[in-house]
């Protein structure tokens, strides 16, 4: 066979430049100041964006130098054992660490800290042949040690800007501890309030989802991977997973085409666009084919049609799993048909280095496809700067003083006080006066400064958050009475404090009543009681779905028994789930809910509380009237029989209403907003037009607010059923007391586009209605057409 003298060529400065780019990568050490860039130019100064030639060029001269053996240990990812966030490992550290010295492991989770981390990448810098650093993975999710409340919690603040800072900080926090790579953000569509993982997203809506997806990878990322406070950023659950089949974790997921184009793939599109460095497939089978081993949505659609160039992590173990499945006959057909399907890297099922040569030869994967993958790998490492210094987020200075800053925790505080939601406030019982009398602070909550970390809790550390007593001891004047009781304990310990909670179940308190009469009585002399009740902080999260949405334990015996003796109750509500509050909320006056807010909890409440911040949250979830409901929300299907309450023969419930007793998108204000004058500019445009609609907002109470103006649209017939209402837009806005302003949405193809029966995405003509208002309640309305 004959060379062509091209390629040749081209063989001989791919081998060339692979040989600068590893013997440039392999000199580095923890303290040198040689860089890759000095020996090749530097990539691009907007790394998000893949498609640069000398990257490329880079890539494929390290790819060039590669054995099999190494090309498939880059698609391979342990866990660290100290922070383990699934089942345990089936190999020991000595098998791991082995495999690290041989350069047969691309990327680690769960190793936190710059020295474990510095002294992981050491073992590969200074055993393995090719040298190629390790990526460093970890679920930072809502924040890294300086805790932001719960992904859902901060969906409800609606604030795409604060919402993109506070992963800026999540990242800087990370990079600063050695860390390069979060698992985050999630932007499953959740509308299965039984569902553990319903906290750790944007909540039901897809547009919400698609946004705050967005601003949480620009955060993450920032401009530029490079820059050594940003860190790749991962969009999961590749795709479907939240919407297993009665609220379980892991469950089967049964979706039509429909759904799933419509409602769960746009966030994930948009991720894509955005330059999200990673995404990560996820556990669940959707319509018999498990996402993992799905050719169609991975191979197919995100790489293919999307053209995507990240790589794809697989969820912790689910290549494995897909023997369980019952989709692979063995672990060995299981590594076949994942990469097949175009997941690029194994975490923790160890089917890969098992496998892949051996398939190979068996010529059941072929090395286009192992190539691919491995480049994918590459292409983030060097877009992170490693190749040229392995070492470069492993800076104990940086460490000391850039985590858990002053200033971080003031940006902590600002994203918790606005992700709060008002729910009831009858008689303006809030804001309470800082000179009030007394408060009785009671519930197993009031003091907990553990829950409101949340789930997701990072590097934490144990009881560090600010509680409710003491954001409340913070505000008000010396003079004002503070009785404190807890009443009951919710949970009964099962691990010691500290220790991995992550893994290990709940266990409620339902006979301890000792301490209720004390909280009566503090109840009893008290102007006002905050009665702090929910959800334990591993109530919600991975694997913590529940049947029963309700207050476990004995939360609603105190409830009623501190009613009993004082009326005057302001439920602060702690929680990762919408709840069932039908009960609670006939019982008590007044309802905040907090979520699970993180680190400054208690002082974002106090804010709220007295009056120092307005809440403007809106609810990014329906909340039930009871989990009979469930999945609740709010952009429905008419269906040929929408609720009628005379008749049986409609479609809702005989024994509770079809809507939600607090909707998406609700939430109050201390002040109230009247809208007015919905116009839209155009009453017909072309499939490609577009038209403005605008409305006026005052504020037409005391103080000065902000409101979450939010616009629905109904394409009222079309080729296949559509949603009675769609959120298409939003726009937060502050008005003084007194003020008007006018609110404008332009409404274009983008708007109004969906995946028809055509199977693909097209505006089709005829009625459109808009609403413009302050929930997914909106009755204002308007209507234009779309014509030919
Ligand atoms: C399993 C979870 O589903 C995923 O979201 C997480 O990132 C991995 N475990 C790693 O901890």
């Amino acid at each position: 066979m004959r060379l062509s003298p091209s390629f040749f060529y081209k063989f001989v400065i791919i081998f060339f430049v692979g040989i600068i780019v590893i013997l440039g990568a392999n000199k580095l050490k923890a303290q040198d100041n040689t860089t890759l860039r000095q020996i090749l130019p530097r990539t691009s100064t907007n790394s998000i964006h893949f498609n640069n030639n000398i990257l490329n060029q880079k890539v494929d001269s390290v790819l060039a130098l590669m054995r099999i053996n190494e090309k498939i240990g880059q698609l391979v990812q342990y866990s660290g054992k100290w922070n383990m966030t699934g089942p345990s490992s089936s190999k020991g550290d000595q098998y791991k660490l082995e495999k690290l010295k041989k350069g047969e492991v691309g990327s680690m989770l769960n190793i936190t800290s710059v020295t474990s981390i510095r002294e992981t990448q050491r073992i590969v810098m200074e055993n393995s042949r090719l040298k190629i650093p390790l990526i460093f993975a970890y679920d930072v999710i809502h924040g890294y040690k300086t805790i932001f409340p719960i992904p859902l919690g901060e969906s409800a603040s609606w604030d795409l800007k604060i919402i993109e800072q506070s992963a800026a900080v999540a990242a800087k926090e990370s990079a600063a501890s050695g860390l390069n790579w979060t698992f985050a953000p999630m932007i499953d569509v959740s509308r299965d309030a039984r569902w553990g993982r319903v906290m750790e997203g944007a909540g039901e809506d897809t547009f919400l989802n698609s946004e705050i997806g967005v601003a949480r990878i620009k955060g993450f990322q920032g401009k530029n991977l490079y820059d050594n406070s940003t860190i790749a950023a991962c969009a999961k659950h590749f795709a479907g997973y939240g919407f297993g089949e009665a609220g379980r974790d892991y469950n089967t997921v049964n979706i039509g085409e429909n759904e799933l184009h419509n409602v769960i793939l746009p966030p994930f599109k948009a991720a894509a666009k955005a330059g999200v460095a990673t995404f990560m497939n996820s556990f669940n089978d959707i319509d018999g084919i498990p996402a993992t081993g799905h050719k169609e949505l991975q191979r197919n659609l995100l790489k293919g049609k999307w053209n995507w160039n990240g790589f794809i992590v697989s969820d912790w173990g689910s290549i494995g799993e897909l023997e369980a499945h019952g989709y692979a006959v063995d672990k060995k057909n299981a590594a076949e048909i994942a990469l097949n399907a175009g997941s690029d890297m194994d975490m923790e099922s160890y089917a890969y280095e098992a496998f892949l040569e051996t398939l190979l030869d068996e010529k059941k994967v072929s090395i286009t496809q192992i190539d691919d993958a491995v480049k994918r790998v590459l292409r983030l490492k060097f877009e992170l700067g490693l190749f040229d210094d392995p070492y470069k987020y492993c800076n104990e200075e940086r460490e000391r003083t850039e985590v858990y800053s002053e200033e971080n925790l003031a940006i902590a505080r600002d994203v918790a006080k606005k992700s709060i939601v008002l729910l009831k406030n009858e008689n303006n019982i809030l804001p309470l006066s800082k000179s009030i009398g007394s408060i009785a602070v009671i519930g197993p909550l009031a003091d907990d400064k553990n829950s409101p970390l949340g789930n997701w809790r990072a590097k934490a550390e144990y009881n560090s958050a600010i509680s409710l007593l003491e954001g409340v001891k913070a505000s008000v004047d010396k003079n004002t009475k503070i009785y404190f009781e807890k009443g009951i304990e919710l949970t009964i310990p099962t691990v010691e404090p500290g220790q991995n909670q992550f893994l290990y179940p709940l266990k409620f308190n339902t006979t301890n009543r000792s301490g209720i009469k004390k909280a009566v009585e503090a109840a009893k002399k008290a102007d006002v009681v905050l009665l702090a009740i929910g959800e334990d902080a591993y109530q919600t999260g991975e694997g913590r779905s529940q049947t029963d949405i309700g207050f476990k334990g004995l939360q609603m015996e105190l409830l009623e028994a501190v009613k009993a003796v004082n009326p005057n109750i302001v439920i602060v509500l702690m929680n990762g789930r919408p709840m069932d509050l039908s009960r609670p909320s006939q019982m008590v006056p007044s309802i905040l809910e907090c979520w699970h807010l993180g680190s400054q909890s208690g002082y974002a409440i106090a804010d709220v509380l007295f009056g120092d911040y307005n809440p403007s949250g809106k609810l990014p979830v329906s909340f039930p009237h009871n989990v009979g409901q469930e999945p609740l929300y709010y952009n429905q299907k008419n269906t040929g029989r929408p609720y009628n309450v005379k008749h049986v023969t409609f479609s809702g419930y005989r024994d509770a209403p079809k809507t939600a007793l607090y909707p998406f998108g609700f939430g109050l204000s201390y002040t109230t907003f009247e809208y007015s004058d919905l116009n839209s500019s155009q009453t017909e445009i072309k499939a490609n037009g577009s038209l403005t609609v605008s409305v006026n907002v005052t504020n037409t109470g005391e103080h000065d607010g902000e409101e979450v103006v939010q616009l629905y649209i109904r394409d009222v017939v079309g080729s296949l059923t559509r949603p009675v209402k769609e959120l298409k837009g939003f726009q937060k806005i502050k008005l003084s007391a007194g003020e008007t302003k006018t609110v404008t949405f332009s409404i274009d193809s983008e708007t109004l586009q969906f995946y028809t029966v055509n199977k693909i995405w097209e505006v089709e003509p005829g009625t459109f209605n808009v609403w413009i208002g302050g929930s997914s309640e909106a009755q204002m309305m308007t209507s234009f057409s779309v014509v030919e």
